[in-house]
């Protein structure tokens, strides 16, 4: 039977099963990634456009380089140099685009639900890239890989996930994916950080005191500062930020011995992780993470592309 999903939009649509066939898919292609000639004929005659209207460097290129090592042709879109700074609605693009005969749409976007409608507009395959504050599939895929990797097994981790809760996409998908595998999961910020209902993204508690919590967690996923999303500072000032949510050095001695520290990129030194954590030679998995990033979207885009039955949707 194959893959049971057209698009990857939600997360929440996805099973344990779909989910661990993602990751055993990715592990499969790290041999790919790890040979002189970095590429398969998989996806030869594919079209996947990359529709980036917010800045990325990590997504963006990791969706590059997981469709050049799958063979596939790639349209890079988006942003100031498109008709849409002359007017062009978001449905009038698709649908030029869609007049190309493309497969699949990467879409990134500054505001919630862009890559449903472009699904709705569209017909083909949809991947979220990140969606305003809403979701951001493959980031969890990834993240769920290198804990995967790292850990052996989901099996009784207990994963804090500490900072900007409330303008987190990451979120959005990283909370219901660490509890579809079985996952203990805390979220850590100050009020002020935190969504109006966090009880809605699923996580088991929820408390601004990181000091005790760091002590029960086996997985430290730390996020960034999102500034730019800010009416108003959420806090007195950065110094005092890192003071009390920053993962330190000096905060080191409260973690257990075989914790990992993850973040999603692009990481604020200083402020919510400091270099001696961000640079830990066995506790940071953050460029495992970025190397998961090419392995799990290859693996996306294989199973939608290559393994939806026409006409499935999900
Ligand atoms: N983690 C993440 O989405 O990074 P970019 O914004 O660089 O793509």
């Amino acid at each position: 039977m194959g893959f049971p999903h057209k698009h990857l939009i939600d997360i929440r649509e996805y099973s344990r099963e779909d989910i661990m066939t993602i990751l055993e898919t990715a592990k499969t292609f790290k041999q790919i990634n790890e040979r002189r000639i970095k590429k398969v004929p998989t996806l030869k005659g594919f079209t996947v456009v990359n529709m980036f209207n917010e800045p990325s460097t990590r997504t963006r290129s990791s969706f590059e380089i997981a469709e050049k090592r799958l063979s596939a042709d790639t349209l890079n879109f988006g942003g100031s140099g498109t008709s849409t700074v002359k007017g062009e609605s978001l449905t009038d693009t698709v649908k030029t685009l869609c007049s190309y005969k493309v497969d699949c749409i990467v879409v990134r976007d500054k505001h919630a639900g862009v890559p449903r409608k472009i699904a709705d507009i569209s017909g083909v395959h949809v991947i979220d890239a990140g969606d305003g504050k809403h979701q951001h599939p493959t980031q969890a895929l990834l993240d769920l890989y290198s804990i995967w990797e790292a850990k052996g097994s989901f099996d009784g981790l207990h994963v804090g996930i500490v900072g900007d809760i409330g303008h987190s996409r990451v979120c959005g998908s990283l909370v219901p994916a660490l509890k579809i595998m079985g996952c203990e999961v805390t979220l850590i910020a100050p009020q002020t950080l935190l969504p109006a209902r966090p009880d809605v993204l699923g996580a088991d508690h929820v408390t601004s005191d990181l000091d005790a919590v760091l002590p029960q967690l086996d997985v430290v996923y730390m996020l960034r500062i999102q500034r730019e999303r800010f009416e108003g500072a959420p806090y007195p000032s950065l110094r005092e930020y890192n003071m009390l949510y920053g993962l330190t050095r000096e905060r080191e001695p409260l973690m257990k011995p075989y914790a990992v520290i993850c973040h999603p990129g692009p990481i604020n030194r200083g402020v919510e992780l400091d270099s001696y954590m961000a640079d830990h030679p066995t506790r940071s998995l953050i460029l495992d993470q970025v190397y998961a990033g090419v392995l799990v979207r290859m693996a996306v885009l294989y199973l939608l592309l290559g393994g939806a039955d026409d006409g499935a949707d999900a």
